[in-house]
């Protein structure tokens, strides 16, 4: 672009002709900011005489360090809230994506993969994880919740026997945390893994009327749900058929059943 104006400047350390030149002025469409380009030479040192182009104005790279703090922030925050309200074993406290060997489940591995990638809060759906012990149920979705946390939104992973155990600790009257304060943060969250539904052992009535009603609220969000039980296990009783049908609305499922991990790393150990 041809020069729009010329300043002509004494260097007051030099005493050398001091030539600013300014190429282009324009209003930048990212920070709004009037921004000037222009070309001088170098007045003084090593480089003296040597030609440079600078940009002023812009705060557009100011502006994305700004953004991309907050959007750390905010990530760190989410992840505080994940910390506080899962309920997780330590065996997958670090599974990941990348840390899951996907082999025979190559299916199920990128299924999971797509429902992370297209997580969209306005298009609920729900994965559904059946199938055989080990096989990487609870990894994956372990897995999902860390991908949708990366990309803003909050995640919830509960163990269901261990949350209808803290449930039950609630009524204690020493108890520090109430029923309402743990179905809150569940009912609120973007994504929440229900982990080892039919588990528990939840013969008793209490349970599965609870679970039924902390699922039921959770209609219309993102859920996901793993389970050793096979379909006809859910027929034996009305509240387990109740719960099944909720898990089933607007669900993809994923049956793993094969090769059980830990058997497979327990049988590489002692080889
Ligand atoms: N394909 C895999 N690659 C790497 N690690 C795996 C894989 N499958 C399972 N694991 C690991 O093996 C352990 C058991 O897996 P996971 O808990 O996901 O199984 P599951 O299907 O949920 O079993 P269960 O039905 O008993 O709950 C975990 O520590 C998990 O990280
Ligand atoms: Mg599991
Ligand atoms: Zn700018």
């Amino acid at each position: 672009m041809q020069a729009i104006n010329q300043i002509m400047n004494r260097n007051m350390t030099t005493g050398s002709k001091f030539e600013i030149e300014i190429l282009a002025h324009y209003c930048c469409m990212g920070c709004r900011e009037e921004v000037k380009v222009s070309r001088f030479p170098v007045a003084a040192g090593p480089e003296k005489g040597k030609i440079v182009k600078t940009k002023t104005g812009c705060y557009c790279k100011e502006l994305d360090e700004i953004k991309k703090s907050q959007h750390e922030a905010r990530i760190r925050n989410l992840q505080a809230t994940f910390e506080r309200n899962s309920l997780i074993n330590p065996d997958l406290q670090e599974a990941t994506f990348e840390s899951y060997e996907a082999g025979e489940f190559t299916k199920a591995y990128e299924q999971a993969r797509k429902f992370a990638d297209s997580f969209n809060v306005e298009k609920p759906s729900n994965l559904f994880f059946q199938g055989s012990f080990g096989t990487g149920k609870s990894h994956l979705s372990v897995a999902v919740t860390k991908a949708v946390t990366e990309k803003g939104y909050s995640t919830i992973f509960i163990s269901t026997p261990k949350l209808l155990t803290k449930i039950r600790s609630t009524y204690n009257k020493f108890s520090e945390q109430s029923e309402g304060q743990i179905i809150s943060a569940i009912t609120n969250a973007d994504l929440v893994v229900f982990d080892d539904i039919g588990a528990e052992g939840e013969a008793s009535g209490w349970a599965l009327q609870k679970l039924f009603e902390i699922i039921d609220q959770r209609i219309g969000k993102h859920n996901i749900f793993t389970t050793n039980l096979g379909s006809k296990d859910f027929e034996r009783s009305m509240d387990l058929q109740r719960i099944f049908s909720r898990m089933m609305m607007n669900a993809t499922p994923i049956i793993m059943d094969g090769t059980d991990y830990r058997r497979k790393q327990f049988a590489k150990s002692i080889k």
